[in-house]
């Protein structure tokens, strides 16, 4: 066997999707997987009596944690991503044509992912630091001109990067359906 037969082999991933149109749904279903596990295991967390009296008393911070980030990782990450894979699956057999094209594609997934990770660990982390400062005596307010420019950029930046993975997506997905000869 030579070594780029034993690369496929030893490499599940290959070995489950042995083409790249394979190889491109199953990053969506996993990431979609990888998501759920996160947002899932945050749920669990939220229903512990400590982490729910933490949410109510640090007000605005609270809510970016529980329950937008919550909200984001299951429906944007988990749901919409799986959405995505599964459209990519099924709409070419629907119209006998492939997905209008795979750069597209890949890259509509890399903003989507990036975006979702992104949103969820700025949305958790500045929740944090600024429910601590609220815990500590501050408004909400003077959290937030504490933290700083920053606490915008990060939320705004990665708000930005899902917007692309969505609009890339659907961009696709309509010159799949309307554009007959096929892209890259
Ligand atoms: C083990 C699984 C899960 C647990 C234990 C869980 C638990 C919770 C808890 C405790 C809240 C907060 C309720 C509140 O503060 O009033 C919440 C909110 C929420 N969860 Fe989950 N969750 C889970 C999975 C999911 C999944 C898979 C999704 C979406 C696909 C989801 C979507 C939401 C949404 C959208 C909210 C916000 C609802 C609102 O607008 O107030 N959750 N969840
Ligand atoms: C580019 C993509 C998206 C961005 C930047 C975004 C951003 C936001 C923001 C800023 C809020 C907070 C509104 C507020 O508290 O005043 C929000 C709320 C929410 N979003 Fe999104 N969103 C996106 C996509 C989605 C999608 C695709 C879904 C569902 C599939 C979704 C589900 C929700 C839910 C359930 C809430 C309410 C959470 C709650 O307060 O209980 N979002 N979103």
């Amino acid at each position: 066997m030579n070594i780029a037969a034993e690369v496929m082999v030893d490499s599940p991933v290959r070995e489950t999707a042995r083409d790249n149109d394979s190889l491109l749904i199953l990053k969506f279903m996993v990431m979609s997987v990888v998501n759920l596990l996160i947002g899932t295991i945050q749920g669990v967390l939220q229903t512990l009596p400590e982490f729910a009296l933490w949410i109510r008393a640090t007000g605005p911070a609270g809510h970016m944690i529980d329950p937008l980030a919550h909200a984001h990782i299951n429906l944007v990450g988990g749901v919409t991503l799986a959405l995505m894979g599964i459209f990519y699956y099924i709409l070419p057999k629907i119209i006998h044509r492939p997905i209008y094209s795979r750069t597209l594609s890949n890259t509509s997934f890399w903003f989507s992912v990036i975006g979702v990770l992104g949103f969820f660990s700025s949305l958790v982390l500045f929740g944090i630091i600024e429910g601590n400062m609220v815990l500590d005596g501050m408004t909400y307010q003077q959290a937030l001109d504490a933290v700083g420019a920053i606490h915008h950029i990060a939320i705004i930046t990665t708000a930005i990067l899902m917007g692309f993975g969505y609009w890339l997506f659907i961009t696709n997905i309509f010159l799949t359906v309307f554009k007959r000869n096929g892209g890259t």
